[in-house]
C-alpha cells in the first residue's frame, strides 16, 4: 500500500466564495506533513477536501484533482462514503460518542461501515487499535465504561482509535492537540511519531514548535488580502521552512511578526 496524495490545481468554493486557490502539492506515502498558517487561510477547508467531507457543506465544491496512489478521489465512479474510509479525520475537539463505551467508540466507525464482524474478532480489532493509539494500558480495565469519562487527552487518543480501526491509509487531523494540556500533547505527538510507519499523516496546528517536531514537511499557507482566497505559500522539508524559507512571508509567519 502506497498512500500518496497528489493534488493538482485544486480550487475550493463555499458558494461564489472561492476560499482556497490553485493548491499544487505531492504528499510522500508514509511521512507527517504539517499545514500551518494564520487563522482564515484555509487550512482546515483543504484538509476537508482531502477526504471530501468539504461537499457536506450545502454549496460546497471544488475544481481540481485530488489523487491517492494516482486515482481520481473526485472521479465520477468514486463512492465518498469508500474515501472517508480509506481517509481517516481526527477532529480538533475530542469527539467520543458520549453514551457509547470505550471499546463501541472505538469500534463505532467499523459499523459505520457495516462491517459484520465476530465478538472475537471485534475484541481483538479494539485492542489492536487502542494498543495502536497508545492508550490500551490506561483503559483495558474498563472498555465497558463510558468513552466520556476518560480525560481530554486519553478521548483524544481514543477518537484516534476510532479512526485507526477502520483501517485507513492516510490521517487527517485538525489541531488535534489545541484541547489537550502538554502532557496529553506530547502523548499525542508521540504516537504520530509511531503511526507515521503506517500512514500518511496530514496535521493542521498553529504551534510552530508541534509543526517542527512532529512533521516531516511543511506547508505554509497565505491570505493574499481580505476576500482574497488562501493559497499555499511554499511547501518544503520542514528543516529548510524553519531555517531557510524561500519567501518572505514565510520567514515573517515562523518568527512571529505576523499572524
Ligand atoms: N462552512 C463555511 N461556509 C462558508 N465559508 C466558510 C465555511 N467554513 C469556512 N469558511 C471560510 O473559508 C475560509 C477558510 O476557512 P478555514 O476554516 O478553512 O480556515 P483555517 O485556516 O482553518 O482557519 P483557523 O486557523 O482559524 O482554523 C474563511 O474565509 C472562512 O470564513
Ligand atoms: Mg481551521
Amino acid at each position: 500500500m502506497a498512500q500518496r496524495i497528489d493534488v493538482k490545481d485544486l480550487n475550493i468554493y463555499y458558494g461564489d466564495f472561492r476560499a482556497v486557490g490553485d493548491v499544487e502539492m505531492s504528499v510522500e506515502p508514509r511521512s507527517v506533513t504539517a499545514f500551518i498558517g494564520p487563522s482564515g487561510c484555509g487550512k482546515s477547508t483543504f484538509l476537508r477536501t482531502l477526504n471530501r467531507m468539504h461537499e457536506v457543506i450545502p454549496g460546497a465544491r471544488v475544481e481540481g484533482r485530488v489523487e491517492i496512489d494516482g486515482v481520481d478521489l473526485y472521479a465520477p465512479d468514486v463512492d465518498p462514503v469508500a474515501v472517508r474510509r480509506q481517509v481517516g479525520m481526527v477532529f480538533q475537539r475530542p469527539n467520543p460518542f458520549p453514551t457509547m463505551s470505550i471499546a463501541e467508540n472505538v469500534l463505532a466507525g467499523v459499523r459505520l461501515n457495516n462491517r459484520r464482524m465476530s465478538k472475537g474478532d471485534a475484541q481483538d480489532l479494539v485492542e489492536e487499535s487502542l494498543r495502536g493509539a497508545n492508550l490500551w494500558n490506561e483503559v483495558k480495565d474498563r472498555l465497558d465504561r463510558p468513552g466520556s469519562g476518560l480525560s481530554g487527552g486519553q478521548q483524544q487518543r481514543l477518537c484516534i482509535a476510532r479512526a485507526i480501526a477502520v483501517k485507513p491509509q492516510v490521517l487527517l487531523m485538525d489541531e488535534p492537540c489545541s484541547a489537550l494540556d502538554p502532557i496529553s500533547t506530547l502523548a499525542i505527538e508521540d504516537l504520530i511519531a509511531e503511526l507515521k510507519t503506517d500512514y500518511t499523516i496530514v496535521i493542521v496546528t498553529h504551534n510552530m514548535q508541534q509543526a517542527a517536531r512532529v512533521s516531516d514537511r511543511t506547508a505554509f499557507f497565505n491570505l493574499a488580502g481580505q476576500g482574497q482566497p488562501g493559497q499555499l505559500v511554499e511547501i518544503d522539508d520542514t528543516s529548510v521552512i524553519f531555517s531557510a524559507p524561500r519567501e518572505q512571508a514565510t520567514e515573517d509567519y515562523i518568527s512571529g511578526r505576523f499572524g
